[in-house]
C-alpha cells in the first residue's frame, strides 16, 4: 500500500482506533522482549552517553532497539516501514562518531543501535574478513593480529565500522589501496522491504557501486566482507614540535614536497595537526608506514624539524591505533567540523592557510573549553571503485579538517561563525590558486556541506537511481531522516 494510502486510511480512522493501536516502540518491544530500551530505563542513558558528541548525546529517540542478528534487523524493517504513527520513523547507529546532531540518532523516533553485531570472522583461507557493522576498529585489528593480518579500518580504534566503511575510509593503507570502501567485495544488506541480499559487483553492481559511501541511504548493511591484507607490524611516529614560524614553514615545505608525485611512497600516511586551545597554539605530525620499516626517508623532511620528542617505533595496527586514540579525547562536548579537498599547492600557500587559521581562532579564543584543530592530511589514493567523482590513481590530492569542541550549546553561533570564516577564506585562497576541487569526504563533513552534490550530477543520479531501484517508497530517504540523503 502506498504512503498516500496509508495517511487517507489513517485520517479516516476514529480517534480511538488510533489511541489503542500501541505506538512503534510498543511494537516492537512485543516483537523483540529484551532489545528495546525506553527513556525510563537506565540503559537508555548508558546508551545515549556513549556517541561522542555531546550534539548526539542530546537527541532523545522514544527507544533504542538492539538486534542482534540480520533476522532482527529484517524482521525490524518489515514492523516499521508500514507504520505511521510519529515514531515510526529510525536511525541507524554504528560506533556513534558522527559529531553532528542527527546522523546516527533521532528525536522521537527508534534508534537502531548495530553494536551487538560486532564480529570479525575470517574466511577459511583467510584473505576475506567478515566484519559485523557494529564493532570498532580496536577489535577488529586485536582479533586479526595472531594471524599477522590487518584490514582497511579507522586510525583510532573506537570508530565504528557501520559508518566508516559506509562512508568511505581513510586508513593506513589509503595511498596504496584506496579508500576503505574501494576494497569491499560484499554487502549484506536489509533491504526496505525487509528482504536480506547480499550485494557484490556481480550480483547487483549499480547497488555495490552505490553502497560505496552511499552510508545509510539503501539500506541496513549488516555485514562487510572485506580482503584481508598481511601485516607483522607498522612504523608510527607523533612528534611534537616548537610552535613558530620556522617551524610552521618547514612543516609547509615539508608536506608540499612529501605530496608530490615524484615522492609517492604507497605506504606513508600522515597528518599535520594544528591546535588552538584556548588561545594556545601547538604543532605535532602523526606519521604512519603502513610496511614493517623504521624510519622510512619518505618522511625525513618531517623527522628532520627540530621536535620536543614523542613517539617513533614499529608496532602492530592494534597497538598503533590504541596508543594514537590515547592522545584524543574519549567524547567531547560541542563539536563543528568541516573537511575539503584540494590539489597540492606550493609551500607557500600552505603557509598562508595557517596564517588565516591563526587569525580566525583569536575572535573565539575566550570561548569557554575552547580547541580549534587545523589538520591536513593526504587524500586516500582512490581505486577507482565509488562515486566519488575522483581521478584513479591520482595522488596529489590533500585533505584539511577543520575541527571545533568547546563546552557549552550558548557559543554554538559563535563558534559556526568564526569556523565558517576561517574556511571561507582558506577556499577562497585555494579556489583563486586553482587548487580547490569539489569533492567533500562524507565522513568527516558537517550535515550542512552538501555532500552528494560535490561527486557531480551524473555520479548523484546513479545513486538515486539505485533509490529508486531499491527502496521505491524512498523508505531510507524520509524515514531514516539522518545522515547524508541522496535526494
Ligand atoms: C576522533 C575521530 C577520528 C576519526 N578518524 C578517522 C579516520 O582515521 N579515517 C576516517 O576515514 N574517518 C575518521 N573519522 C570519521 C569517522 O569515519 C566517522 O565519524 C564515521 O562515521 C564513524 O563511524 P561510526 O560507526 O562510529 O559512526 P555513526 O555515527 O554510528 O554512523 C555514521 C553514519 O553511518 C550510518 N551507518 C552506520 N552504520 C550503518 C549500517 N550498518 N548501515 C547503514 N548505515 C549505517 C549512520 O546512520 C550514520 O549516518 C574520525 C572521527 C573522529 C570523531
Ligand atoms: C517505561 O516506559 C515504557 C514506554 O512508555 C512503558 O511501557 C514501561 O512500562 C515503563 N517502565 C517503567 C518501569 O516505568
Ligand atoms: C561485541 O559486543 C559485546 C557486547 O558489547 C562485547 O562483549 C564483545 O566483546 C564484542 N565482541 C567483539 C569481537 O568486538
Ligand atoms: C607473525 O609475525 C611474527 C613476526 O614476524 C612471527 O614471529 C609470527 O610467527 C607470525 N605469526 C603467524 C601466525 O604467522
Ligand atoms: C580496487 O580494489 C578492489 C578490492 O581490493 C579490487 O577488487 C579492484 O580490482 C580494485 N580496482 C582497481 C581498479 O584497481
Ligand atoms: C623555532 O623553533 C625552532 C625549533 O625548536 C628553534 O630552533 C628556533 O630557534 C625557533 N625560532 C624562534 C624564532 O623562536
Ligand atoms: C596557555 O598558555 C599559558 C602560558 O603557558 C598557560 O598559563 C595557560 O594555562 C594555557 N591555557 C590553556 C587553555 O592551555
Ligand atoms: C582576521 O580575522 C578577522 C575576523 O576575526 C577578519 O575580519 C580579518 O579580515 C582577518 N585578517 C586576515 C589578515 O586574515
Amino acid at each position: 500500500m502506498s504512503r498516500l494510502l496509508w495517511r487517507a486510511l489513517i485520517a479516516a480512522l476514529p480517534a480511538v482506533v488510533l489511541s489503542t493501536n500501541p505506538n512503534t516502540c510498543q511494537a516492537i518491544n512485543a516483537q523483540f522482549p529484551g532489545r528495546v530500551v525506553f527513556s525510563n530505563d537506565s540503559a537508555y542513558a548508558f546508551d545515549q552517553s556513549s556517541y561522542y558528541s555531546g550534539q548526539e548525546r542530546a537527541v532523545q529517540p522514544n527507544c533504542i532497539f538492539t538486534p542482534a542478528t540480520t533476522s532482527d534487523v529484517s524482521q525490524f524493517v518489515k514492523t516499521i516501514t508500514p507504520r505511521q504513527d510519529s515514531d515510526a520513523n529510525f536511525a541507524i547507529r554504528g560506533g556513534g562518531h558522527t559529531l553532528w546532531k542527527g546522523a546516527a540518532n533521532i528525536d522521537g523516533g527508534v534508534t537502531v543501535d548495530m553494536r551487538l553485531i560486532n564480529q570479525t570472522v575470517l574466511s577459511a583461507d583467510k584473505t576475506v574478513a567478515s566484519l559485523g557493522p557494529g564493532g570498532r576498529w580496536h577489535d577488529v585489528y586485536h582479533s586479526l593480529e595472531p594471524h599477522n593480518l590487518t584490514v582497511m579500518g579507522g586510525r583510532l580504534g573506537s570508530l565504528g565500522v557501520g559508518g566508516f566503511l559506509s562512508g568511505g575510509g581513510m586508513t593506513f593503507l589509503s595511498r596504496r589501496k584506496g579508500w576503505g570502501c574501494d576494497n569491499i567485495y560484499g554487502y549484506e544488506l536489509v533491504l526496505a522491504s525487509g528482504d536480506i541480499i547480499y550485494v557484490t559487483e556481480a550480483s547487483y553492481p549499480d547497488l555495490w557501486l552505490a553502497l560505496k559511501g552511499g552510508s545509510n541511504n539503501f539500506g541496513i548493511i549488516t555485514r562487510f566482507d572485506v580482503p584481508t591484507f598481511p601485516s607483522d607490524g607498522m612504523w608510527y611516529s607523533l612528534l611534537e614540535y616548537e610552535y613558530n614560524d620556522t617551524v610552521l614553514e618547514a612543516q609547509a615545505q615539508a608536506f608540499s614536497r612529501f605530496m608530490e608525485p615524484a615522492n609517492f611512497d604507497d605506504a606513508a600516511m600522515m597528518g599535520i595537526f594544528l591546535d588552538c586551545t584556548g588561545g594556545n597554539f601547538s604543532v605535532r605530525d602523526a606519521l604512519w608506514y603502513a610496511d614493517n620499516v623504521a624510519k622510512p626517508p619518505v618522511f625525513n623532511g618531517f623527522t628532520e624539524i627540530p621536535n620536543l620528542g614523542g613517539v617513533a617505533e614499529i608496532a602492530t595496527v592494534a597497538n598503533v591505533v590504541d596508543e594514537f586514540g590515547a592522545n584524543l579525547p574519549t567524547s567531547i562536548q560541542r563539536a563543528f567540523q568541516l573537511d575539503w579537498s584540494f590539489q597540492n599547492p606550493p609551500a607557500d600557500v600552505y603557509m598562508e592557510l595557517i596564517k588565516i587559521w591563526e587569525n580566525g581562532t583569536r575572535a573565539v579564543a575566550d570561548v569557554p573549553g575552547m580547541f580549534i584543530e587545523f589538520l591536513t592530511q593526504p587524500q586516500a589514493v582512490t581505486n577507482g571503485t565509488n562515486l566519488f567523482g575522483l581521478t584513479a590513481g591520482k595522488t596529489d590530492y590533500a585533505m584539511m579538517l577543520m575541527t571545533a569542541a568547546y563546552n557549552n550549546e550558548a557559543d554554538d553561533e559563535k563558534i559556526r561563525g568564526a569556523i565558517l570564516e576561517i574556511v571561507r577564506a582558506q577556499r577562497g585562497l585555494l579556489r583563486r590558486g586553482g587548487y580547490l576541487i569539489d569533492f567533500v569526504y562524507t565522513n568527516y563533513a558537517d550535515g550542512s556541506q552538501g555532500v552528494y552534490k560535490s561527486w557531480g550530477a551524473g555520479n548523484v543520479a546513479k545513486m538515486q537511481a539505485a533509490s529508486k531501484k531499491y527502496d521505491p517508497q524512498g523508505i531510507f530517504q524520509t524515514r531514516v531522516p539522518g545522515g547524508f540523503k541522496v535526494f
